[in-house]
C-alpha cells in the first residue's frame, strides 16, 4: 500500500512499528539515542490524594471526556439561536487578527490586522494542514473547519454584517479582509468554574466570576513548561495557559498529548511540508449529538406527527460536550524544502513557539516520559508518512535532534 494511502492511526489502536522503525535500533538512524532514560516512575501521589475540586476538574479537563452543558448555559444558547442576529463580539486577538464571534453560532470571523497576504497564508495553510490530517485519518487532535475567504476589496461581506463592521472598527482598519471558520467551542461553565475556584488568586476571584471575557475559556497545554503558579495579579481564562506540573497535579493524561503532539508536528512537517511556525494547541470543546437521534426503523413506526426533541424543550440538550485538543492559527507557516535547510527552519520554529510541545533533558521523570512519547510518535509517524523517500528519514531525527541541541544551549546561558 503506498505510504500516503497508510493510516496514522489513534492513540487506542497505535499504528505498527514500520520495519525502518525496528532496524532503527542499529542502524545510523538511531531512536534511542534521541530518548531520555526514565530511571524510575514519578508514582508518588497516588490519585486518592488530589481533593475534589482536583479530581471534578481533572475529570472536566480529560480528553475526550464528555460533559453536559448547564441549563442556564443552554437556555442562553437556545435564546441566541432565535433572534435572527446577535452582536458580534471579540473573543480573541493577535498580531495578525481580531477574532470575533456570536452567542449561538458555531463559528469565527478573523478580521485581518494586517496586509490580505497573512490572511490568505493563513487560509491556504490551515486548508492544507488540515487536509493531511484527514488524509492519514489522524483525528486525536481536531482543526476548525475552514469555511471561506473574504479579500479586503470586496466590500459585500461588510455590507451584509454591519455589527461586524460595526465591532471590527474598532480594533481594525477597515475594509480588511476576513476569514471565516468553525468556532472551537470554550471549555464548559463548570469547567470555568473550578478553573477560577483553583488558579485565581483570592483577591479578584469574584471579578474573575463576573466578567464575561472569561466565558470565552480555551486551555494552552504547555507541556514543556514547568513554570505554573498560583496567584498572579491577572487572571484569565482566554488562553489560560496550564503547565505540565499543573497538568500532571491534575493527573491529565500527558502522556497521550505529548504523543498526539509528536504525530501532528510529523504530519505538519512531512506530510504537507511545512514549518508549523506559531501554530497554537488548545484544549476546547467538541458540541456532538447525543444517541437521541431517531433511525428510520424508529421514525417509520411512528403513526403521527410527534415530539422527537431532548426531554428538556432545549435544543441544545440534543447535543453534548466533549473536551478536545485542538490546532488553530496557521498565519505564520511557511513551506519547509526536504533537505537541512528546511529541518532548521522548522527547529527554529518550534524553538521560539510557545511551550506546547514537551522539552528534551528534563530533570523530572514526567518531562523524560514526555519527551520519548513525543519524539517516538514524531519519529514512527514521519517514517510512515517518508516510507517511500527512504533517503529523507534522517530529516525527522535531525529534527529532533535539533530540539535536543537548541536546549543544550540554553542550558548553558541559563547555567
Ligand atoms: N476558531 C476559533 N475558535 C475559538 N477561538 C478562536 C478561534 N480562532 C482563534 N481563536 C481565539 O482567538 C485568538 C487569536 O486568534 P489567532 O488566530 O491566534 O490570531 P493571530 O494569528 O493574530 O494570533 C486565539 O489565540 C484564540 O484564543
Ligand atoms: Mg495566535
Amino acid at each position: 500500500m503506498p505510504a500516503n494511502q497508510r493510516r496514522l492511526g489513534t492513540s487506542s489502536e497505535s499504528y505498527p512499528i514500520s520495519p525502518t522503525l525496528e532496524n532503527d535500533i542499529s542502524a545510523n538512524l538511531r531512536l534511542c539515542s534521541l530518548l531520555s532514560t526514565v530511571e524510575q516512575q514519578d508514582n508518588t501521589q497516588e490519585p486518592g490524594d488530589l481533593g475534589e475540586l482536583e479530581q471534578q476538574l481533572s475529570s472536566m479537563l480529560s480528553l475526550r471526556s464528555w460533559v453536559s452543558t448547564t441549563p442556564s448555559n443552554a437556555q442562553q444558547h437556545t435564546a441566541a439561536q432565535s433572534r435572527r442576529t446577535s452582536a458580534f463580539k471579540k473573543i480573541g486577538a493577535g498580531a495578525c487578527g481580531a477574532i470575533y464571534a456570536q452567542d449561538g453560532k458555531s463559528l469565527v470571523v478573523k478580521v485581518s490586522k494586517a496586509n490580505d497576504d497573512s490572511l490568505w497564508n493563513d487560509y491556504k495553510m490551515h486548508t492544507r494542514i488540515s487536509s493531511m490530517f484527514s488524509k492519514g485519518g489522524f483525528r486525536e487532535i481536531k482543526i476548525p473547519e475552514v469555511y471561506f475567504f473574504v479579500p479586503r476589496d470586496d466590500p459585500r461581506y461588510f455590507e451584509h454584517n454591519p455589527e461586524l463592521a460595526q465591532a471590527a472598527s474598532q480594533v481594525c482598519n477597515l475594509p480588511a479582509s476576513v476569514l471565516v471558520s468553525e468556532r472551537i467551542l470554550p471549555l464548559a461553565k463548570r469547567t470555568r468554574k473550578l478553573l477560577i475556584e483553583k488558579y485565581c488568586a483570592p483577591r479578584i476571584k469574584q471579578a474573575a466570576f463576573s466578567d464575561t471575557a472569561n466565558r470565552d475559556c480555551l486551555v494552552r497545554p504547555y507541556l514543556g513548561s514547568m513554570q505554573g503558579k498560583i496567584g498572579g495579579l491577572f487572571f484569565s481564562l482566554r488562553n489560560f495557559k496550564m503547565h505540565l506540573n499543573q497538568m500532571v497535579y491534575l493527573r491529565l493524561d500527558v502522556e497521550s498529548m505529548a504523543s498526539s503532539m509528536g504525530t501532528a508536528m510529523a504530519i505538519m512537517h512531512w506530510e504537507a511540508r511545512t514549518d508549523a511556525r506559531d501554530v497554537e494547541f488548545v484544549l476546547g470543546s467538541s458540541s456532538k449529538k447525543t444517541s437521541a437521534q431517531l433511525s428510520l426503523e424508529e421514525l417509520e413506526k411512528i403513526q403521527h406527527p410527534t415530539y422527537t426533541g431532548p426531554p428538556s424543550y432545549i435544543t441544545e440538550d440534543f447535543f453534548h460536550r466533549s473536551t478536545d485538543l485542538w490546532l488553530l492559527d496557521f498565519n505564520q507557516v511557511r513551506m519547509i524544502t526536504m533537505d537541512e535547510a528546511g529541518v532548521a527552519q522548522a527547529v527554529e520554529a518550534a524553538r521560539i513557539n510557545d511551550p506546547y510541545l514537551p522539552k528534551p533533558l528534563g530533570d523530572s521523570d514526567i518531562e523524560k516520559i514526555i519527551w520519548n512519547a513525543f519524539s517516538e510518535h514524531y519519529i514512527r509517524a514521519a517514517d510512515f508518512i517518508l516510507a517511500d523517500s527512504q533517503g529523507l528519514l534522517r530529516l525527522p531525527r535531525l529534527f529532533i535532534r535539533g530540539l535536543i541541541e537548541a536546549q543544550e544551549e540554553k542550558k548553558k546561558r541559563d547555567f
